[in-house]
């Protein structure tokens, strides 16, 4: 059992910075995986930082008596600090989660509307991904070396990508024609939403609030628009549109409250779309592996079986499951409201109480070894054993768990077979390695190093069948 005064001292020492702005949601041990200083033992452990305790829990069988405790552990509290940043009103300190979290799942689950959202993303795609249109879409990032063999920078081109196709999942083509370049002012404010998690004052975040106040304008714009003139918005936005109307909230939160829809549809699954394509550049060697195994998905060039795609291609959910391990980076939250015993260790009310994905995702004794590596195969034949243990938490768990977890699956997978369906993939230039920013905080996924990016050729493919 470790605390502040015994062997955590260089967690502590980054941790204090931060606890000044009363973090919520530290990330800063997660790159302790192997360390030492904990003696490996997956006790819970606390660290206080002036003043603040909070408890981390490492080992998977205390997740769940985290996860199941609904009585004295809190997220509602942590999502109300969070959601005064984000200026929603919420004034019966209701969480926001919990006032649209049904018709989340009405949405997001299995079913009608699930599909219609996918079919969206899908055609989005099949019209996009074409080399003329991606010439004229990303202009400002694409360099032509010749008439068919174009060069991206792969993170701004997937950023931008699927942040468009989210929006048009989401909210029809109404945003588009109101702001052509919503995608880029989002993408200015996700860049930096790690400041509204630090809860750093607006002095200091002050092109971050521009983005966020930009991307508020928007969608006022969008809300003077009457809904039955908006074409293809998806069932969960007008349903929320309409509740919200019924209960008297101004268009003007309702507008802000958008914006936070806008960022958890794109902010995480665009991540994860990359970091997928990322590893499959470094392993080119799994790419024809993937291409035969989706081939019976497609006509052409054209994906028409999502039902074989999404459950007959197990080299290529196996390379899903192994991004997600190798890319979370956040942690669930809890206040704790009253004292509270988890793992056998007494939590105080008034701490807050962490479980890190990183450190689960990390843990040789279930994963096996080489855990920094990308090794999909580690997921052969044991994709149930590992995905619905408690070690595995890429979306959370419990009450508050994503449920946008079918969809960014589906999402990415249709982007990227279609991307190795449609075109040759390779490196341009050197090899690049690019970095996990694991310093900053997130929701979910941890990005690329800033300014880091390489370069993607891409080259349309000739196939017969
Ligand atoms: C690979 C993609 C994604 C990852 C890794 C991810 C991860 C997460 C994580 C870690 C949480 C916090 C869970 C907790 O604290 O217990 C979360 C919450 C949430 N996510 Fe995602 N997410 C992804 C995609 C999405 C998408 C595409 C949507 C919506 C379309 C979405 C909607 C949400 C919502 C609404 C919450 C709050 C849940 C609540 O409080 O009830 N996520 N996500």
């Amino acid at each position: 059992m470790l605390d502040s005064s015994s062997g955590s001292e260089l967690i502590c020492a980054v941790f204090r910075g931060f606890a000044a702005l009363d973090v919520n949601i530290p990330v800063v041990y997660m790159n302790c995986t192997n360390s030492n200083y904990f003696g490996n033992t997956r006790d819970p452990f606390a660290i206080t930082a002036l003043g603040s305790t909070f408890y981390v829990i490492t080992e998977p069988r205390h997740t769940i008596e985290v996860y199941k405790n609904m009585e004295t552990l809190s997220f509602e509290e942590f999502l109300v600090g969070l959601m005064k940043q984000t200026r929603f009103p919420n004034p019966e300190g209701q969480a926001l989660g919990y006032f649209v979290r049904d018709m989340r799942h009405h949405q997001l689950f299995p079913g009608q509307n699930l599909d219609l959202l996918e079919k969206a993303m899908l055609n989005w795609f099949n019209r996009h991904l074409r080399l003329p249109v991606l010439q004229t879409l990303c202009a400002s990032c694409t360099a032509s070396t010749s008439e068919c063999v174009i060069e991206v920078p792969l993170v701004k081109w997937r950023s931008e990508l699927f942040t468009r196709a989210g929006e048009v999942a989401y909210f029809g083509d109404t945003l588009e024609k109101i702001e052509p370049n919503m995608a880029t002012t989002f993408l200015e404010y996700d860049d930096l939403s790690w400041q509204v998690l630090y809860q750093y004052p607006r002095i200091f975040s002050s092109k971050m609030h521009t983005a966020m106040d930009r991307i508020q304008e928007i969608f006022l714009r969008y809300f003077e628009v009457p809904q039955g003139k908006r074409q293809g918005d998806a069932w969960f936005t007008k349903a929320v549109e309409d509740e919200c109307r019924a209960l008297g909230i101004s268009e003007h939160d309702m507008a802000r409250f958008m914006g936070t829809v806008y960022w958890v549809v794109s902010t995480n699954t665009r991540k994860a779309a990359f970091s997928l394509l990322y590893h499959l550049l470094c392993n080119p060697s799994l790419i024809p592996i993937i291409r035969e195994e989706t081939v019976p998905a497609f006509e052409g060039s054209t994906l028409t079986d999502l039902n074989y795609l999404h459950n007959h291609c197990p080299k290529f959910e196996q390379a899903w499951y192994e991004t997600l391990r190798l890319s979370s980076n956040s942690a669930s939250a809890r206040v704790i409201t009253r004292d509270t015993v988890i793992g056998g260790r007494l939590m105080r009310k008034g701490s807050k109480i962490l479980v890190p994905y990183r450190l689960l995702h990390h843990n040789e004794a279930v994963f096996g070894g080489e855990l920094e590596r990308f090794r999909p195969e580690r997921f052969e034949g044991r994709v149930n054993a590992l995905t619905r243990g408690p070690s595995w938490r890429p979306f959370g768990g419990g009450k508050t768990m994503c449920p946008g977890h079918f969809v960014a699956k589906r999402e990415t997978a249709i982007f990227v077979a279609m991307v190795l369906r449609r075109f040759d993939v390779a490196m341009a230039g050197a090899r690049a390695v690019l970095e996990l920013d694991l310093g900053k905080p997130v929701l979910g996924l941890a990005d690329r190093k800033e300014s880091q990016d390489l370069s993607m050729r891409i080259t349309p493919r000739k196939f017969e069948d």
